[in-house]
Order: structure tokens, then C-alpha cells, then sequence
């Protein structure tokens, strides 16, 4: 086992956010099979050698600036949490459950149109990118995609550190000769890479129509930010899920197993060990809507009573039927798209679909700044 543990930057280093007081702190935890252990270094990166375990390193959301935001979005008058803290290791593995369901489309379909256009991706894209994979999961579609793209480098980025780690390991046995790094972090409050990341080709992988969780405005605004982090031979290849026939949408986040009910849920209890919050998971039922109007899913967690919850630093009463929004889903039509790419610093390329036009694959180009 030669994978190392590189943390970088690590400007604080508190056992929790609580502990730790109200500065903030920038938590990355990289999993690096090319870089050898060394010392602290000029840039601030240092790696712990050798590691299996990362139960004793801070978790990218172990930072007073979560314990911040969260205490914020359930103090506001229409309560919210973040859809990122739906993902704890548990709540990847229940993601995972979620792309074997027949209700949830949106896997199936892009693992489709990855499998039936391979070769016209390929010849878009070409070969030798460093292949960046934003909130990797199990790394499965990248892990598809490298006997097409030959990536020179493999980055994967996760908020769930952990089962990320896992993930990079499995992907090393069946391709090591791919430099991989895997980087932990939160890239809502963060997204500036390290030096360990290959500057040429950059190809920002964004699939399972993950840029759904931002509003259109801030869709633009993150694009924006990935394109400050590349050059012109810079790119992204992007998953988008598309406007269709209500029922379907709500079936996919409202499945008969309840497996979506749970991983909705599961946020619950991930929070109360964020920020020592003492949510009762059976008080709360799960909801997943399409809304028209807004054209996105939504997810909620509603209190099937009057509760109060407190957690480090505050509280809050809920009456029965009173929601936490928890996630949103925006469904894009596939008109929209150009123009959501080229306002964002980016030129669509080429978009593919399926027959019955249910989601789009759409590689784009670094415009010049
Ligand atoms: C919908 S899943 C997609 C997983 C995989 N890319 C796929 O397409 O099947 C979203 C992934 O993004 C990660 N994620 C969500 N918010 C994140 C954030 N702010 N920073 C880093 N990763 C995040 C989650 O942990 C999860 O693995």
C-alpha cells in the first residue's frame, strides 16, 4: 500500500470546529499515489506516510465556516441545508443504492450515452487530458471513460473523503498506470487546485447532472470558477439532466423502496455529528417534488410534529408540516445549454443524448478570457 496522505493547506488544525473557534480554515485531504513522502514544503503541503486510515484527520467539513453555514440555514426563516452534507460515507453508499433503482434515470442514461458515443467523445476530446472528476463517488464513469480518453492524469475530488479513498483504491488495481490523486475537500468553498494537479488539459468532468444542485446564476457562477482554473486547451465534459414528463421526475427522487427517503434522511444524522445537533430521524419525513415553475426537483425533510432541535451554538422550533429544504435539482431544457456554457467562460462543442431525450452529455472548450 504505497497511498499516501497529503493535506493541503491545512491552516488549522483543531479537532473540530467547534474546538477550533471562529477562524477559517481551508481542509483538503489528498490521497496521492505519485508523491513521495516529504516534509512540510514551501506550498504548505506535507503528507503522512503511510496511512490506510484517515479516521484521525480532520474532515473537509470539520471547519468553523460549515458549522457556520449550517447553523445559518437552519436559523433562516424558510430553513436549508446544503444537498453536500447529504454525503457522508453512509450517504454515498446509499447514493450508490439510488443508481441501481429503476425510478432513477439519470445514471443508467448518461452510462448510455458514455457507452454508445465512446468513440465520438473520444475524438472530441482526444487523449492525454488531466481528467479532473468533480464530487468523483465511486469513480465509475471515470473509471468508464479512461480506455477512451487515455487520461495523462486522473483527479478525483469528493466532499466524502472517505469513501473516496476507498474508491481511488479499488480504481488503482484495474488501471495503474493512471497517476491518480484524490483530493477530499468541500469545492463550494474551495476550488483552487494544488501544484499536484497537472496544469496542461485540464478536463473538468462533471457528470450525474450534479450542476442541477446550483441555481441557473450560480450554475454560471461555479462554471466560472472552473474556467479560472484552466487554460485554453482547457475543457468540460458535463452531465445535464433535461426537462421531462412530470411523474417520471418524481418517481427518481421519490422512490417506492424509500432508499431516496433514506439518504434524505441520513443528512439528519450526519449534521448531528457535525455540529452536535440532536435530530430524531423518525420526527422527520422525506419529499420529492418536481416544481414546474422553478423547473428543478426538490427535495425536503418535513416534521411530522412540533419538535425543537438544538445543536452547538442554537435552536429552533418546527412546527408540524414545516420543511427543510435539502436539495434542489434543476432541469434544464437542451436550448438553454449553449447559452449556459458561454456565459460561463466555455464554448459547447458537442452535446449527445438518448433517443428519448432525457439527459445530455455535452463536452465544451475553454473560451479564451
Ligand atoms: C450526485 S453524486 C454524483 C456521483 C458521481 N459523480 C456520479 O455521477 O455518479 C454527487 C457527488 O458529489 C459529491 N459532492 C457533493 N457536493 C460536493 C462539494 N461541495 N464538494 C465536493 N464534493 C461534493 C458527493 O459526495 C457525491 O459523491
Amino acid at each position: 500500500m504505497d497511498l499516501s496522505i497529503v493535506k493541503v493547506p491545512v491552516e488549522l488544525q483543531a479537532a473540530s470546529p467547534i474546538e477550533r473557534g471562529p477562524a477559517v480554515g481551508k481542509n483538503i485531504i489528498s490521497y496521492d499515489n505519485k508523491k513521495p513522502p516529504t516534509l512540510p514544503d514551501a506550498l504548505g503541503v506535507y503528507t503522512i506516510m503511510p496511512s490506510t486510515n484517515t479516521a484521525d484527520a480532520p474532515h473537509p467539513l470539520a471547519t468553523p465556516a460549515i458549522a457556520a453555514e449550517l447553523h445559518a440555514g437552519l436559523q433562516a426563516p424558510g430553513a436549508a441545508i446544503s444537498p453536500k452534507f447529504l454525503y457522508d460515507a453512509l450517504g454515498s453508499k446509499l447514493f450508490e443504492a439510488i443508481c441501481e433503482l429503476p425510478e432513477y434515470y439519470p445514471t443508467r442514461i448518461e452510462a448510455a450515452i458514455m457507452e454508445r458515443h465512446g468513440a465520438d467523445i473520444a475524438r472530441a476530446v482526444g487523449p492525454g487530458a488531466t481528467l479532473i472528476d468533480l464530487g468523483a463517488g465511486n469513480c465509475a464513469k471515470a473509471a468508464a471513460l479512461f480506455p477512451l480518453l487515455h487520461p495523462a492524469q486522473y483527479v478525483a475530488l469528493d466532499i466524502s473523503a472517505d469513501f473516496l479513498r476507498d474508491a481511488i483504491d479499488r480504481l488503482r488495481q484495474r488501471f495503474a498506470h493512471i497517476e491518480m490523486t484524490g483530493l477530499g475537500l468541500d469545492f463550494s468553498q474551495q476550488l483552487e487546485l494544488p501544484g499536484v494537479v497537472r496544469p496542461e488539459k485540464r478536463l473538468f468532468f462533471y457528470p450525474g447532472s450534479s450542476i442541477g444542485n446550483f441555481t441557473p446564476t450560480e450554475a454560471r457562477a461555479f462554471l466560472a470558477r472552473l474556467r479560472a482554473q484552466c487554460d485554453t486547451d482547457g475543457g468540460l465534459l458535463i452531465g445535464i439532466d433535461l426537462v421531462k414528463e412530470t411523474a417520471i421526475l418524481d418517481a427518481a427522487y421519490d422512490d417506492d423502496l424509500g432508499v431516496t427517503a433514506a439518504f434524505n434522511l441520513n443528512l439528519l444524522r450526519h449534521v448531528n455529528r457535525l455540529v452536535g445537533a440532536d435530530f430524531q430521524v423518525p420526527q422527520w419525513r422525506h419529499l420529492g417534488f418536481f416544481n414546474e415553475a422553478e423547473s428543478r426537483i426538490e427535495m425536503h425533510l418535513e416534521a411530522r410534529e412540533a419538535l425543537t432541535v438544538t445543536w452547538h451554538g442554537g435552536s429552533r422550533r418546527f412546527a408540524a408540516g414545516e420543511r427543510i429544504h435539502t436539495e434542489n435539482s434543476y432541469k434544464y431544457r437542451q436550448p438553454a445549454i449553449a447559452g449556459l456554457l458561454e456565459q460561463s467562460g466555455f464554448q459547447a462543442v458537442k452535446l449527445w443524448t438518448d433517443p428519448q431525450q432525457w439527459f445530455a452529455l455535452v463536452y465544451a472548450r475553454a473560451l479564451p478570457a
